[in-house]
């Protein structure tokens, strides 16, 4: 086995964007979330245990048995043609009606995000997104030397009356957003939903400032009580569907192994990162592809869904509850009718970073919620919990372990007043 090297030999190599790539301080703590005995909040993971094994084996046999010249080939760039009929499907349940020309697959959401900063984000270019955002996208953007602008969030989504006067203001310097990015349905960190209202009021805005929106929407088939609340895509296509980019995964609706995610968009926009694809991953995984169409032909995976949905409905009521009996008095949380995230906040003298350090001594791990604001130094006293994970026992465990050691700290701050 080679010695891990500490010095960097090769420091004076670099490129500039490398430096934008930020770290974590808290990444070696949350490493530790893998471990079996400790009860993880961190990470948004779906339970792929509800998936029907035997369905999934009999599908890979068959594509093997009766596809491998397809299934195991390279295949054009823009994504396999039966997938995205299947996909259209899909979004089909959700409001949105395109055809398969109107989009590309992606190796997931993430290579979704990354393709589209790669082909909008000069170096110092303005980037909107919610605060707090999703932290893939915030890293993805950073790496191109984006300069964020975060737009608080509340209850119903990101707070446009901010947004309309922060565009105003750039307009004034002559700065013109390169996109708006919104997670719409139980958005990642913060469980909230964007209203029906500000959907309607982003996309005025995006028009008025001549801006495009990045609508990703990971969670929307998760829901577990309300109404859904149209797409922003969907409202667009009702105008002139220019203003929205669409894009979306199949990590939470089927599993993130596959790595499989989308983007809807218009032809010139598909034209380039059809271009980014090919200078970067060449095609997305065929065979993953080729069983994702196989996953989505078979009707059985609806029934999926419903089993999801029950599973963390479950879940999300577990972490409610438990955070009602436990948490002391002066902590909130949001209550997310869908997704995977509870958005936590503790009182503003304690800080979530070193609460995690003694969680993870005590076997729970969840994520704090500073990585997850554009700008520094906010959301010290903040959390992201994952109720997707876990079960429920566990997660009513957690919560009272994470619980015990607020009071404490509590305890342990109003004794030096
Ligand atoms: C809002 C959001 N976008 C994108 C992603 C990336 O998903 P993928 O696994 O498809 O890369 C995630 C993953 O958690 C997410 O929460």
């Amino acid at each position: 086995m080679s010695k891990k090297i500490t010095f960097d030999y090769w420091d004076h190599l670099y490129s500039n964007r490398t430096g934008h790539m930020v770290s974590s301080e808290i990444r070696d703590l949350l490493s530790l979330s893998a471990r079996p005995d400790i009860i993880s909040f961190s990470g948004g993971y779906p339970e792929v245990r509800a998936l029907n094994s035997e369905r999934l084996e009999r599908y890979a046999r068959k594509i093997i048995k009766t596809d491998s010249e397809i299934s195991l080939q390279y295949c054009g760039s823009d994504g396999y043609y039966p997938l995205k009929t299947k996909l259209i499907e899909v979004m089909k349940l959700e409001g949105i009606d395109v055809v398969e020309e109107d989009m590309i697959i992606t190796a997931g959401g993430q290579h979704a995000l990354d393709l589209l900063a790669k082909i909008f984000v000069n170096p110092g270019d303005t980037v909107i997104t919610e605060s707090p955002s999703y932290t893939g996208a915030l890293n993805s953007f950073k790496s191109y030397e984006a300069n964020i602008i975060g737009i608080p969030v509340d209850d119903d989504g990101m707070i446009t009356s901010i947004l309309e006067e922060k565009l105003k203001e750039l307009a004034k310097k002559k700065i013109k957003a390169k996109f708006i990015y919104i997670v719409s349905n139980f958005s990642n960190p913060s469980g909230v939903t964007l209203s029906l209202e500000r959907r309607k009021k982003v996309l005025e805005l995006a028009k008025e400032y001549k801006t495009v929106i990045l609508e990703d929407n990971p969670y929307g088939m998760l829901r577990f009580e309300g109404k859904s609340v149209p797409t922003i895509k969907e409202l667009d296509s009702k105008d002139d569907g220019h203003n929205v980019i669409y894009l979306s995964t199949l990590s939470k609706l089927l599993a993130p192994g596959f790595r499989i995610g989308w983007i809807v968009a218009p032809y010139p926009i598909l034209e380039k990162l059809v271009l980014g694809i090919q200078s970067s991953v060449l095609c997305v995984s065929t065979f993953s592809q080729r069983f994702a169409c196989e996953y989505f032909s078979d009707p059985l995976w609806r029934d999926n869904i419903v089993k999801f949905i029950d599973i963390y409905h479950k879940r999300r009521d577990t972490m409610l509850n438990a955070l009602e009996n436990y948490l002391p008095p002066g902590s909130e949380w949001s209550r997310p009718k869908g997704g995977f995230f509870i958005w936590l906040k503790l009182p503003e003298y304690l800080d979530t970073r070193k609460i995690l350090a003694d969680a993870v001594r005590n076997k729970v791990a969840f994520v704090p919620g500073s990585g997850f604001y554009p700008e520094n130094g906010r959301g010290l006293n903040e959390a992201r919990l994952a109720f997707s994970t876990e079960s429920t026992e566990r997660i009513e465990l957690g919560i009272k372990t994470l619980a015990d050691i607020v009071k404490e700290k509590i305890k342990l701050y109003k004794s030096f007043k």
